[in-house]
């Protein structure tokens, strides 16, 4: 600790501590206009001046030192930060009153009351530039920008997308999007990190404008007319009244703007934030305080919201009659579900009905799930689209170190010295999870090296970008292993002590000499040496993962050789180190943590062990049925054996994302009886029986568990739309109309069965998750969780990891000369999946209408393609209509198509072809034949979208330039003691 004397009063501080912090901290009073804790310093405003011994300095890029002595309050800061605010107010009109940020938040309002501003000494100067309504998300107003450059920080360095700047050099400077192109047109991804920091009304959610107000929904006539009004009685009543009169508009308004906690719907990121609403309308999305993300976002979680309120949504229960739907009343329905799935049950027996569960759904809900399949149907039938993407991951976890999911948290990707992406599109899949890692290696000199198909952004990134042929990650993983293993750069120490099995594991590695791996992987040796390197030469290294490496016919495999290279170079047990699957879902980590699995009980206890089994027929009091039941791929297959019978499953388009969809409807439409849960009519209602409208998350209480294990709150928003209800309650009600006899009155009281259960989720309660509080799991008893895994020890009995051998194979479904390209798929940035959701989002859609296949430049030519021509795509199994873009991610006789369509799913052309061990379906070994036809449209992609932008990569908001104008003195300059510029940030 350090001490410092605070305006005559001795603080202590930690070392590296920023002065503005401890002043924060102190609860003093010192302006700061562009520093954000989640930035760091700007050094823009000069607002936040204090005095040391004599001399002026930015308490913002300062570190406290021991003997300090600041003075906040001196007659020189005083006078400098006046002076500095004063050049502020000059580039923004106060018009509070009628303003849709006047929330309490704003930083210049507050600013100009905590110093007590009533005149203007420098007059407003308007800028020469229109305002920007060009992003359907947001709108930009030079004429408000203060020049703070947040929004500028926060675009370069934390989301790092490289696209704001500001044109300091220019006699009149602003926010630049590309450089200077319009906001539509650039590479701007909307992900809301510039409008979220920005402490003014310069950047706004469009949702927001004319909205939060009482007067802002005003014409803009009248508007702007009452701005002169403002303007007009400043001179005389200075801005102490008229911010009065604002803040009573403002205390108005938080009668009736609500802020709600809620965690992010789509991916398995976890960004919370709180939604701003006014009745049904959102307002914003303001993320701050949550663990995972803080201030940032990505589009769909920030904008992509336009499912809630749509038209569209199921209101009422439908049943199917005479091969129509027609309404029904929840009574009649749940009526039927119980009385079908009964009958069906007696006469088929309880293995003729199965269950899926929702990834979508809370993990109290994805209890009951299982429990109703386990307890009241008496099948072990049930389980949840983890089964798509995450089991192999699982496995090799499971397999290696005891615990199916990530080693550690978001911070330590941050932390590590180097980080492996293997098959996973990260900056478009999970892309807050991207920031970090692209911030680490901009700013901190973190090393990345991609593995993938694509050149996608992390590969263009990449110090070291990787392209095998397709299936043949185990082959190199495994080459990386044995030449780490024979020249000595393995960690013994850390193998002979904590780790089994290195004797076997050696010899499984024999076929894996570099030559054989160059043959079929095309990796050059050297290129696989330097992988090699690079790892033993990292303090620390994360590998991160995805569905590149799940969907294949050996997933469960190349995921083990993942966690043996991470075991043998001794990148466990540490910060910065560890194995990162990255969950697909929202809570596809928590569907399979609360049991929605054939083999599986809550937290992880297996079905066949008796004494798991006792404990939780104690606590249901009933008899459970002890063998495995069968996953969503064998649920398929035995409704074509005619051995299935009846489905419930809820929130999952599963016709069109499991693979070969044509084979799986086909199933679908033999099921006696089959109940789809969903919030839209989705393509899977339409093979249903009974449809029940279930509530989004913004509707509902319950708990999310993320790709870091992390369970966290959300809170309901809204009520359920009339009609809805949420899904906890629906499973309840066909349990209790089946005998159950449940009575939950909340999610909470679920999650408290859930504990009492489950030794790892033992310390879960919703007292601890309150708010923005979060327990990563295993939580111990007294609420210990373990933000990393195996600090002391790896989840098997001797505490020792163990490598697993694994062999190749090879892919399954291989082009040949009839299907002569591999066919690549996965998600898009601003879809989530099929698009069920962020079609229904307007701004999306208008970026992204549509689906298309990326064709590489080599082929085009070859094949006479441009982007906008129609392609057949027919594989051994099904065919699609689409349009092409030709782009240079993808290469040679590699195409790639995002998944985000209901009309042309790519699923149609994928394979039954699954990874043994789990039975996840090889959804990336796919070979098709393109047939070009006779048909030119427009390009797939409109020219608004971001990917045909030119970012403009800066260190950041580049202060010094604006230190360099002729026009610039540091405040408080004129009585000679001018300001001095202490260290940047970086
Ligand atoms: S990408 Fe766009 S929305 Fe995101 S911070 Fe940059 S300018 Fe703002
Ligand atoms: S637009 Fe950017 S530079 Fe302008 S006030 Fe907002 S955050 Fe600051
Ligand atoms: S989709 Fe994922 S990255 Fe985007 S806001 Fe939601 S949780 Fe965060
Ligand atoms: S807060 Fe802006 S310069 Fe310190």
């Amino acid at each position: 600790m350090v001490k410092v004397n605070l305006d005559g009063v001795v603080r202590e501080g930690q070392p590296d501590e920023l002065l503005i912090d401890l002043i924060n901290r102190a609860g003093g009073s010192v302006p700061h206009v562009c520093y954000h804790p989640q930035l760091g310093p700007v050094q823009t405003c000069d607002t936040c001046i204090v005095e040391e011994n004599g001399r002026l300095i930015r308490a913002c890029a300062t570190k406290v030192a021991d003997g300090m002595t600041i003075s906040t309050k001196s007659a020189k800061a005083s006078a400098a930060q006046v002076e500095a605010f004063d050049r502020i107010l000059s580039n923004h009109l106060l018009y509070c009153t009628v303003c849709d940020n006047n929330n309490g938040n704003c930083t210049v309002h507050n600013t100009t009351k905590l110093l007590a501003i009533e005149h203007q000494r420098i007059p407003f100067r308007s800028k020469p530039y229109e305002v920007d309504n060009t992003n359907p998300f947001y709108r930009y107003d030079p004429d408000q920008c203060i020049l703070c450059g947040r929004c500028v920080e926060a675009c370069q360095n934390v989301e790092v997308n490289e696209t704001l700047s500001i044109n300091w050099e220019d006699p009149n400077p602003r926010v630049l999007w590309d450089g200077g192109s319009t906001i539509g047109e650039s590479s701007c991804v909307s992900c809301g990190h510039c409008v979220t920091v920005c402490p003014c009304n310069a950047l706004m959610e469009k949702s927001m404008l004319g909205h939060a107000g009482f007067l802002t929904s005003l014409k803009k006539s009248a508007l702007s007319g009452m701005i002169e009004v403002v303007k007009g009685v400043e001179p005389e009543t200075g801005y102490g009244s008229i911010l009065q009169v604002s803040e009573a508009e403002e205390a108005m308004r938080e009668h009736r703007i609500r802020k709600t906690k809620t965690v992010c719907t789509y991916c398995g990121v976890g960004c919370s934030f709180d939604v701003w609403t006014k009745d049904r309308h959102i307002l914003k999305i303001a993320p701050e305080h949550g663990p995972a993300n803080g201030i940032s976002t990505c589009v769909k979680g920030k904008f992509g919201w336009g499912h809630i309120n749509n038209g569209d949504r199921l209101t009422t229960p439908l049943i199917r009659e005479d091969g129509k739907f027609r309404e029904a009343s929840w009574k009649e329905a749940i009526g039927l579900v119980a009385r079908r799935l009964s009958e069906i049950k007696a006469r088929d027996g309880s293995d003729s009905v199965a269950f899926i569960s929702s990834s979508k759904c809370t993990n109290e809900e994805s209890y009951l799930m299982q429990k109703l399949a386990r307890a009241i149907i008496g099948t072990n039938n049930v389980d949840n689209c983890s089964r798509y993407c995450q089991s192999p991951a699982t496995v090799g976890l499971f397999r290696t170190v005891g615990y199916g999911g990530d080693s550690g948290s978001i911070t330590d990707m941050e932390k590590a010295d180097l980080v492996v992406i293997i098959g996973s599109n990260t900056a478009e899949s999970h892309p807050v999870i991207a920031t970090r890692v692209k911030s680490s290696h901009k700013l901190d000199g973190q090393k990345l090296i991609v593995s993938d198909l694509r050149e996608n952004e992390m590969a263009r990134r990449a110090d070291l970008f990787l392209h095998p042929k397709p299936g043949t990650d185990l082959i190199w993983l495994s080459a990386v292993s044995r030449y780490l293993l024979d020249n000595g750069l393995a960690h013994t120490q850390f193998l002979d002590q904590w780790v089994n099995g290195l004797d076997q594991y050696r010899k499984s590695l024999e076929p894996f000499t570099l030559e054989a791996a160059e043959r079929l992987t095309g990796l050059s040796e050297r290129t696989i040496r330097t992988v090699a390197h690079m790892i033993a030469e990292a303090k620390s290294t994360c590998i991160l993962w995805a569905m590149g490496v799940t969907q294949q016919s050996q997933g469960s495999d190349t995921s083990t050789a993942i966690s043996n290279l991470l075991l043998i170079t001794g990148n466990y047990m540490r910060p910065g180190t560890g194995s990162y699957p990255l969950r697909g879902h929202n809570n596809v980590q928590g569907a399979s943590d609360h049991g929605s699995m054939p083999n599986m009980l809550p937290g992880y206890q297996l079905v066949d062990d008796p004494e798991v089994r006792q404990r939780f027929e104690t606590a249901w009091k009933v008899k459970l049925p002890s063998t495995k039941g069968l996953d969503n791929h064998q649920m398929v297959e035995a409704i074509h054996e005619g051995k299935l019978k009846a489905m419930y499953l809820i929130g999952e388009e599963m016709s069109i994302v499991d693979s070969n969809a044509n084979y799986v409807g086909a199933a679908f439409e033999k099921l006696d009886f089959f109940v789809v849960q969903d919030i839209f009519f989705s393509n899977t209602c339409r093979y249903a029986d009974v449809v029940l409208p279930g509530a989004p998350s913004l509707e509902k209480e319950g708990t999310f568990t993320s790709t870091e294990r992390r369970i966290q709150r959300l809170y309901q928003v809204f009520e359920p739309l009339v009609g809805c209800q949420p899904d906890w309650k629906i499973i309840q009600d066909v349990a209790n109309q089946l005998g159950a006899g449940w009575n939950y009155q909340h999610p909470s009281e679920i999650m408290d069965e859930i504990a009492s259960l489950s030794p790892m989720f033992a310390g879960v309660n919703y007292e601890r998750l309150a708010g923005y509080k979060s327990l990563q799991w295993p939580v111990a008893a007294d609420g210990t969780d373990e933000p990393l895994l195996y600090t002391k020890r790896f989840a098997f009995p001797d505490g020792k990891a163990r490598l697993f051998p694994v062999s190749w194979i090879g892919p399954t479904d291989q082009p040949n000369a009839e299907f002569d390209l591999h066919l690549n798929n996965g998600r898009l940035l601003e879809h989530f999946h099929e698009g069920n959701l962020t079609y229904r989002t307007e701004g999306i859609r208008e970026k992204t209408p549509d689906t298309f296949v990326e064709v590489s430049p080599e082929l085009a030519e070859e094949r006479g393609i441009q982007s906008g021509t129609w392609v057949q795509l027919i594989s051994r199994y099904g065919k699609v209509r689409v349009r092409a873009l030709v782009t240079d991610r993808v290469h040679g006789k590699e195409l790639y198509m995002p998944m985000n369509s209901v009309e042309s799913p790519v699923n149609r052309l994928t394979s039954s072809h699954t990874d043994p061990v789990t039975n996840t379906p090889a959804y990336k070994e796919a070979s098709v034949h393109l047939k070009v036809l006779n048909e030119v449209g427009d390009s797939p992609l409109p020219r608004i979208n971001p990917r045909f932008g030119h970012p403009t990569p800066q260190g950041g908001v580049e202060v010094e330039r604006k230190w360099k104008r002729a026009d610039y003195a540091p405040p408080g300059n004129g009585n000679g003691n001018g300001l001095v510029q202490l260290q940047t940030k970086k």
